[in-house]
């Protein structure tokens, strides 16, 4: 039988949000192993989950279980790892949120947690979301307001990415941001960004997060983002893909009608994707395998959503033969 890894014939990776807990359940398991090449942690591999406090010393605690668990199913089942995400706003250890020390004090806890982490995953961890959402969405504000930019300056995406190039020169470098491909400002702040890592070698690839719409942005809009991230010749990983078929709150149970468009979407996105120059293709990621696992839930998103490729039951979708139908 044909799965998504399959049809993919290894020109890119077909990847899945997991967590530790779910890859230890049979029936994740099956899917997981069954149809993909890569997985993310969705939430397992942040800073809130592995940082968990400072000793006396200055030296970062660690609860490596998750992480060590994930990398060990991946080698048993063969499945590349991209890392999700070294330093993001929103995944701030008690530490950190609380810590007291002096802006160089705070560099440091940063090189040292950047460093160990990249250090001790060498070799089983392919590649990194570095810096996650750090350009705002202000048109007119470039940085993010976050505590690593307080303390650390205008300058700090660069050093975190200076800092992990240094801990392991082999591993693939990404910057990872939402709304890239309608929001034409941002995107460009953030292709921006990239070109000036990459003049000093600090970078690898971009991570467009695909929290789209079954119906938004346009295939055209789509391809126009993915073109000018292609001629920046960075590695392309269309992340954190989900398609939303609810945002106008019309829907309180799934229909037929709207599975076909969100199959077509899904399709057009991997044609697009498909079609980027091979050497830049690195993978698609779906944010999470099955339809009830989202993380738009109504307490998020307030109301339902099905934006994955897997109903409750684990059957695939029309989105699903959608992916297919896009390679
Ligand atoms: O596991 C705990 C549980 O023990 C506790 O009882 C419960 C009560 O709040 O929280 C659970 O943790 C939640 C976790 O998801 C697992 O469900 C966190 O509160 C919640 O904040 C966390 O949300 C995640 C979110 O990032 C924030 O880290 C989502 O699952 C995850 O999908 C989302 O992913 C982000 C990407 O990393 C970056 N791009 C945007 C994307 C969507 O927000």
């Amino acid at each position: 039988d044909i799965t998504l890894k399959k049809a993919v014939e290894n020109n890119f990776f077909v990847g899945v949000a997991v967590s530790a807990t779910r890859t230890e359940i049979s029936s994740y398991d099956e899917v997981y192993t069954r149809e993909f090449s890569s997985i993310t942690a969705e939430n397992d591999m942040k800073m809130a989950s592995i940082f968990t406090g400072i000793d006396g010393s200055g030296n970062i605690i660690y609860d490596w279980s998750k992480i060590d668990a994930l990398i060990a199913y991946a080698e048993t089942n063969n499945l590349n790892v991209h890392g999700h995400t070294l330093i993001w706003h929103r995944s701030l250890p008690q530490a950190l949120e609380n810590f007291n020390g002096t802006d160089q004090e705070f560099e440091d806890v940063i090189e040292q947690y950047i460093t160990e982490v990249l250090t001790r995953y060498k070799g089983k961890i392919n590649s990194w979301d570095v810096v996650n959402e750090a350009i705002d969405d202000d048109p007119s504000t470039q940085w993010r307001n976050t505590l690593f930019l307080q303390r650390m300056g205008e300058d700090y995406v660069e050093k975190c990415f200076a800092f992990a190039r240094a801990a392991d020169p082999d591993v693939k470098l990404f910057y990872n941001d939402y709304n890239m491909t309608f929001d034409a400002i941002k995107r460009g702040k953030v292709l921006a960004m990239a070109d000036q890592l990459k003049t000093k070698n600090l970078i690898d690839g971009v991570g467009y997060q695909m929290h789209i719409d079954y119906n938004f942005p346009s295939r055209q809009e789509i391809q126009d983002a993915t073109d000018e991230l292609v001629a920046k010749n960075l590695l392309i990983h269309f992340a954190e893909l989900d398609v939303k078929v609810n945002a106008a709150n019309d829907l309180t149970e799934f229909t037929a009608e709207r599975s076909l468009a969100q199959a077509q979407q899904v399709k057009e996105i991997v044609e697009i994707f498909n079609a980027i120059p091979q050497q830049l293709k690195y993978a698609i990621t779906m944010w999470g395998l099955k339809d009830d696992d989202t993380w738009l839930i109504p307490e998020n998103n307030g109301r339902p959503e099905w934006p994955l490729l897997f109903d409750e039951s684990f059957q695939k979708k029309d989105a699903y033969q959608g992916f297919l139908q896009g390679l």
